[in-house]
């Protein structure tokens, strides 16, 4: 939530700002606003509601001075509405001085009232101009924006991260960050800050993660970092795997439309180098050791939205193959129900960003109870997999859609990977059954190209279904997070009432729902590799059909049974049953953006989201 982006260096950093928050306007784009240190040694601001493309208009009607400092922010709105006055960067000390922030100043209403018996006036509702305000006393009693933050810090509660210019010191922008993201990149006499790397890779493929509770001052050929006591802290630096182009549409109608069609390589590259020999290695996984996953007796996987689902199809083969419990549970409520955590217990998190909040809470939490953290992630420099005892990266390639695709078949992907090293490690599996799962995982990318040949027919069954007011989506084993995942996609994407199912809890409910036309998504299981649940869930078809539901089914090429019953069909290759779902989401997802494409709204940015929630 809230894309920022931090520059000093040469005579363009209005271009390296816009250029860093279009990458970073996945995470809020309710507004967006620059400041900048300009060569008269002023400092200029910008700001309107609206996504980035209504600040840049009004840029270019009434442009701004260009300098080689500055400071750019794209908002996801929690305190304050999506106003012009809410727009960061907020001001302190006379205007002379620009701040940004990310995450929730819990304290601020204290901070305010504090600030205000003394005077200082309030022009918005956020609780980030609490911040400015405060920095801004602090720089005019102290005259050194570094020893300004320091105070500044240990005075707020809640999850920041700060970045700030002041008009005195023109070639210095100065950050901290507790529980949010900031990342540094590393030029050549130019220097940025990020919320990610997307910020900065068109300009740099250097980069340092700065971890929690420090401070980190830019110049065009210095960088430092301390912690909030002002000690120097020694920083890795890591070079970042894709290039900017990974992150451009390169001619797709949207991000999600070009992010479904990397689905084959997301799968292939998390693949790629973890499948030696034909047996699974996990180099990640060694400094953990194989004791402690022959040691544990439980995994709990936590995760949010899309992420959550990757977990429950995971936990189906996880359990199947290594036979140890496996619980998902939604981080938020793990969290905050006291849950039971030993030594024994591992905690697998996943997180496409590694930034979500509840999640980071969650595996913070659950490492101080004494729990062991492994983090699936698919950013690197990301919190979560800092945060974990060991980081299992997926290699889908940067996301920028809001709504997760390639992620979530990566994510599945290398919990699969993790599933059957762990079967391994615990003689669970033997050698000739490991070897099968490896070669029905290898095969997957390919098969996957083959689903998204079907892509315009299913394009063409949403135009028909534009008028659509609700949609049900119906599974059973690992058919049924997809289900779920079907229904999520439709409800970010086309804002229409969407609910996903177990096909087996159907007539404890759902199908009281069922009217004539009502369509309904069906996930069928393959009728060769689980025929006992393909019986019944062409039983369940049966039922929902007789009473006039329109039936769309995901089925196994050349399931005969599903035909009569079936309005429409959507064949998949045939997979194993456990790798099914790695097929069966991609019809689901496609439906959706089309869907949304034909009701003329932004697949990439619905309303009211974001792609990284960094606030609880
Ligand atoms: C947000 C996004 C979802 C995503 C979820 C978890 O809600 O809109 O697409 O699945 O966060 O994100 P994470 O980065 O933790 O995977």
């Amino acid at each position: 939530m809230c894309g920022i982006v931090g520059y000093v260096g040469r005579e363009r950093s209005l271009e390296v700002l816009l250029g860093g928050l279009k990458r970073l306007e996945y995470r809020g784009y309710d507004s967006a606003g620059v400041a900048i240190i300009a060569d008269d040694g002023q400092l200029h601001t910008a700001k309107r509601a609206g996504r980035l493309s209504v600040l840049t208009d009004e840029l270019q009607r009434h442009p701004i001075s260009n300098g080689r400092t500055g400071i750019g922010h794209t908002r996801w709105a929690t305190h304050g509405g999506p106003t012009d006055h809410n727009a960061h960067p907020h001001l302190g000390d006379d205007g002379k001085l620009a701040l940004i922030h990310n995450g929730i100043i819990e304290n601020f209403s204290a901070l305010k009232e504090e600030l205000l018996a003394e005077g200082y006036t309030f022009t918005s509702e956020t609780d980030s101009e609490a911040a400015a305000v405060l920095l801004g006393r602090e720089y005019a009693a102290t005259g050194d924006l570094v020893e300004a933050f320091r105070r500044v810090v240990t005075r707020l509660e809640g999850a920041f991260t700060l970045l700030a210019l002041h008009q005195d010191q023109p070639d210095v922008v100065v950050g901290a960050r507790r529980n949010s993201p900031l990342v540094i990149g590393l030029g050549d006499g130019e220097n940025f800050l990020g919320s990610d790397v997307a910020a900065f890779v068109e300009y740099t493929k250097r980069a340092v993660a700065i971890g929690q509770d420090q401070i980190v001052t830019i110049t065009p050929d210095a960088v430092t970092v301390t912690d909030f006591d002002g000690n120097v802290v020694e920083v890795d630096e890591f070079e970042i795997a894709w290039d900017a182009s990974a992150s451009e549409k390169g001619g797709w109608s949207s991000f999600m439309a070009k992010e479904i069609s990397e689905e084959p390589d997301a799968v292939a590259n998390t693949i790629l180098g973890r499948v030696v020999d034909g047996k699974v290695v996990i180099p990640e996984l060694d400094e953990l050791g194989d004791e402690v996953l022959t040691d544990i007796n439980r995994i709990v996987i936590i995760a949010c939205g899309t992420a959550a689902y990757a977990g429950m199809v995971g936990s189906y083969a996880i359990e199947q193959w290594a036979r140890v419990p496996v619980q998902v549970e939604l981080s938020h409520e793990f969290r905050y129900r006291d849950p039971v955590l030993t030594p024994q217990t591992l905690v697998i998190s996943i997180s496409q960003s590694g930034e979500t909040m509840d999640t980071l809470m969650a595996v913070k939490y659950a490492r101080e109870a004494g729990a062991r953290a492994i983090s699936v992630c698919n950013t690197q420099g990301a919190t979560i997999p800092r945060e974990s005892d060991a980081a299992v990266y997926t290699h889908a390639g940067p996301e920028v859609a809001v709504a997760s695709t390639k992620a979530f078949v990566a994510q599945i992907t290398a919990l699969y990977l993790f599933g059957l090293h762990l079967a391994r490690v615990r003689g669970a599996l033997d050698e000739a059954q490991l070897a099968a799962n490896v070669a029905e995982l290898t095969a997957i990318p390919e098969k996957l190209a083959r689903v998204l040949e079907s892509s315009e027919s299913i394009a063409q069954l949403a135009r028909w279904m534009s008028d659509t007011r609700a949609v049900l989506f119906l599974g059973r084993h690992v058919g049924y997070p997809i289900a779920l995942e079907g229904a999520l996609k439709l409800k970010e994407l086309a804002y229409i009432h969407a609910e996903g199912f177990a096909a087996g809890e159907l007539k404890h409910g759902p199908i009281a729902l069922i009217e004539a036309g009502q369509p309904v998504f069906v996930v069928v299981p393959s009728p060769i590799g689980s025929p006992e649940l393909h019986k019944k869930v062409v039983s369940n078809i049966q039922e929902i059909r007789a009473r006039g539901a329109r039936v769309i089914a995901i089925a196994e090429q050349g399931d005969a049974a599903v035909l009569p019953f079936a309005d429409e069909v959507v064949p998949i290759p045939l997979a194993g049953p456990l790798f099914e779902p790695l097929l069966g989401v991609i019809p689901l997802q496609i439906f959706a953006m089309e869907l949304a494409a034909a009701k003329g709204l932004d697949v990439d940015q619905p309303r009211n989201l974001a792609k990284s929630v960094t606030v609880e």
